[in-house]
């Protein structure tokens, strides 16, 4: 039997998989933008095709998916680290995050907070619930969106997969540092 190590639970980082970072994009009732990056991310449901997110209330994010019911999940590339790292500033929620990291606004198909134009996907959804995570997590919350809206860069429209995931040079994040994805491994029909 091989061994194993007991670790105390603040040692988290140690067992979990790296998070996919989104920059979230948002608007509150004054029509401000907000971006903040979030790793707790993660489809539930591909038919429909529904999201979760996992965030904490004191988020401006928070109080705008709140206030309106709609945002914009938008994939950065790894080119875009620095701009990634300055939207997680803590800046008053009157600011627009969009100057503040030097990122384009534009229209969205749907919804009404902007696509953020460097990134190379966009989800734009809709609120469907917010759940606190537990009693014991009283900051926590679960937000569970429907995608409405799907929009990606055309240089990435790509049928391969694995040459599309290649392309997209998506950033993954745990324990404050940022990774990209490894190489193909294999694929579900074999044995
Ligand atoms: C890569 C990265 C991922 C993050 N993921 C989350 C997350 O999933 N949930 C969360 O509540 N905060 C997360 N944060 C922290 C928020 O992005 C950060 O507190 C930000 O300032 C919130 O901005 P806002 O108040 O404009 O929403 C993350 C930060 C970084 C750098």
């Amino acid at each position: 039997m091989k061994n194993k190590k007991d670790l105390e639970l603040q040692h988290y980082s140690l067992c979990l998989i790296p998070v996919p970072v989104y920059l979230i994009s948002t608007m509150d009732n004054n029509d401000t933008y907000n971006i903040a990056p979030y790793g707790m991310v993660i489809p539930v449901s591909y038919n429909p095709l529904i999201i979760s997110v996992g965030s904490a209330k004191n988020r401006d994010t928070y109080r705008n998916i709140l206030e309106t019911n709609e945002f914009v999940l938008n994939i950065p590339g790894i080119e875009l680290l620095r701009k990634v790292n300055k939207t997680a500033d803590p800046i008053p929620s009157e600011e627009d995050e969009f100057i503040h990291a030097n990122l384009t606004p534009i229209k969205s198909l749907v919804v009404k907070p902007p696509r953020i134009e460097e990134c190379k996907a966009h989800l734009e959804c809709e609120t469907i619930w917010i759940k606190e995570v537990s009693n014991d997590a009283e900051n926590r919350v679960i937000i569970t969106a429907k995608v409405v809206a799907l929009s990606l860069d055309e240089d990435i429209f790509i049928k391969n997969l694995c040459k599309q995931k290649g392309l997209m040079k998506p950033l993954f994040y745990e324990g404050k540092s940022y990774f990209t994805l490894g190489s193909y491994v294999g694929n579900r029909k074999m044995r």
